[in-house]
């Protein structure tokens, strides 16, 4: 690529906590690196491929689930909140990872799964046993309802059908918002909130840097458990879950994390896709340290509706002053490459677009090939809610089983997995990997573009425009997210070009889905 270097090389304000200026790597292990040839990547295919996390350039992993569970919902069914189910490794797997990411200076943060457990956990084990087992009210039971209906008309996510499954051994039904293998903990219950403070005290206690707290925004509930109001009957429980029984155990979960050493960082799916009820979570700074916020990854790839997110994010953290997160693709949507029509110039517009606006992105793993969703036939589905496809294996080289210990790989490799993998990317100055290396490595060396403030130019048209500021330092980006070419007012010397064969100089013309860093000292 023919681009200059940046202007700035000041590293980021060291003050600032780390999880301010890092970049976040999702990692689903099941389908990362497969080191030991049933089908499955495992934690030490993790640890195979630091080394290419590391040459990234970004600053912490994030390990979807690898604990003991039965896979209902892969991984996010927990059977035991201490523990590496076996099809990953096991305890000293997992501490040889952690010591290893360390060793290369890259933090680990892991999936923490509180509102609910597996139904094969043996707290519900107990808890179904009987009435009057001491666990009963460690998971949310009522009768049914006089006609045999569920107690309230709660919907659950997954599969939407009721979010209440009777139990034959007791005659009563207990809640559950994700499938009825994943039945909720009761955090109205102290004993409860007092074990899963000692789960998150085990993995602190053995490094971590912090969480992803899975669904934290439910974690509270009306004791109550009242019917939805009829306007929003219907929808997903999961989405209208906003209660202050869940503010008051979040400020409980901060004192946890702040009374260990290092910045130990929480980061919550809040899956409220109102970012204003988003922002509430970070509390007054004494809550999550971070919340993912989706409306931007359910937006098109349109500068008006961009700008519009840009808007409504800013406006809602702003005065919270809490710092926003932005992700494009995770394991429970298409990837975003095919979700914006599997567009090689778009998905390297949408790079830059990840890696320069303000706030911490999260990747996932394979975006930096420009990996797309696997095409999965009604046969090779696993996932009752239809996930699979952004979960297809990583090709890492490109021979037939791409770097796997076998090509029988328990989801189908992606589209064009011979030339999107990293071996064939790796020397190739156009490639994806160069690209988001290219950007990774800007950002780490550019505060204005880690930590500056951003300030969106309005009216701009089909290119989205913003500059991030940091003390003099101004540098400006513009997008175009238009299939046509154009033309912008954003000036400054050329920093970088989404255009796969770099430009040299920039005169305020675009290319269709061009994307460009640009520099004003
Ligand atoms: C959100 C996770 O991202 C998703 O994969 C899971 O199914 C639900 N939470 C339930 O844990």
């Amino acid at each position: 690529m023919s681009n200059t270097e940046p202007s700035s090389t000041e590293p980021s304000d060291p003050a600032l906590p780390w999880w301010k200026t890092a970049v976040g790597y999702q990692i689903y292990p099941r389908s990362f690196c497969d080191t030991t040839g049933n089908g499955i990547g495992d934690l030490d295919g993790v640890r195979r491929h630091l080394d290419h996390i590391a040459d990234l350039g970004v600053d912490a992993l994030w390990l979807s689930p690898f604990f003991p569970s039965p896979m209902a919902d892969y991984g996010y069914d927990v059977a035991d909140f201490c523990g590496v189910d076996p099809l990953f490794g096991d305890l000293a797997t997992f501490d040889a990872l952690v010591a290893e990411a360390h060793g290369r200076g890259l933090r680990v943060i892991i999936d923490w799964v509180p509102n609910h457990t597996s139904d094969q956990h043996p707290w519900f084990v107990e808890s179904r046993s009987s009435t009057d087992n001491p666990k009963r009210d460690w998971y949310h039971w009522r009768d049914p309802a006089p006609d045999g209906d569920a107690p309230n008309n709660w919907i659950e996510s997954l599969t939407f059908g009721p979010a209440w499954t009777f139990d034959e051994t007791t005659g009563q039904c207990y809640l559950h918002c994700f499938l009825s293998q994943q039945p909720d903990l009761n955090w109205g219950n102290p004993e409860v909130v007092a074990a899963m403070h000692d789960t998150l005290r085990f993995w602190l206690d053995r490094g971590v840097d912090g969480f992803r707290m899975d669904v934290v925004h439910l974690i509270g509930k009306d004791p109550a458990l009242p019917d939805e109001p009829p306007d929003v009957a219907g929808l997903p429980h999961t989405i209208l879950n906003d209660r202050p029984e869940t503010h008051a155990l979040l400020r409980e979960l901060r004192t946890l994390l702040d009374s260990y050493d290092g910045d130990r960082m929480a980061v919550g799916e809040v899956y409220l896709l109102d970012t204003d009820l988003v922002a509430s979570h970070y509390g007054n700074g004494d809550e999550l340290h971070l919340c993912f916020n989706f409306p931007p990854l359910y937006a098109p790839f349109d500068a008006d509706a961009w700008r519009t997110q840009i808007s409504t994010t800013t406006a809602a953290l702003g005065p919270r002053d809490a710092w926003p997160t932005w992700v494009l693709s995770n394991h429970d949507n298409p990837r975003h490459r095919t979700r914006y029509g599997n567009s090689e110039e778009v998905a390297r517009a949408a790079a830059v677009l990840l890696l320069t606006i303000r706030g911490t992105p999260f990747l996932y793993a394979g975006e930096e090939v420009g990996m797309q969703d696997a095409v999965v036939a009604p046969e090779q589905v696993h996932d009752p809610a239809g996930r699979d496809g952004c979960r297809a294996p990583l090709p890492w080289t490109p021979e037939a089983s791409h770097g796997w210990a076998t090509d029988d790989t328990w989801l189908p490799w992606p589209p064009d997995a011979a030339a999107a993998n990293a071996a064939t990317q790796q020397d190739d100055p156009a490639s994806m990997l160069s690209l988001y290396r290219t950007l990774l490595s800007l950002r780490r060396s550019t505060p204005a573009l880690s930590q500056g403030d951003l300030a969106l130019h309005l009216d701009t048209g089909p290119v989205l425009v913003f500059d991030r500021t940091d003390g003099p330092s101004t540098f400006t980006v513009a997008i175009n997210m238009s299939g046509a070419d154009t033309t912008t007012t954003a000036a400054g010397t050329l920093v970088l070009s989404s255009r796969a064969g770099g430009r040299s100089t920039f005169d305020g013309t675009l290319d269709a889905y061009e994307a460009v860093v640009l520099s004003a000292g």
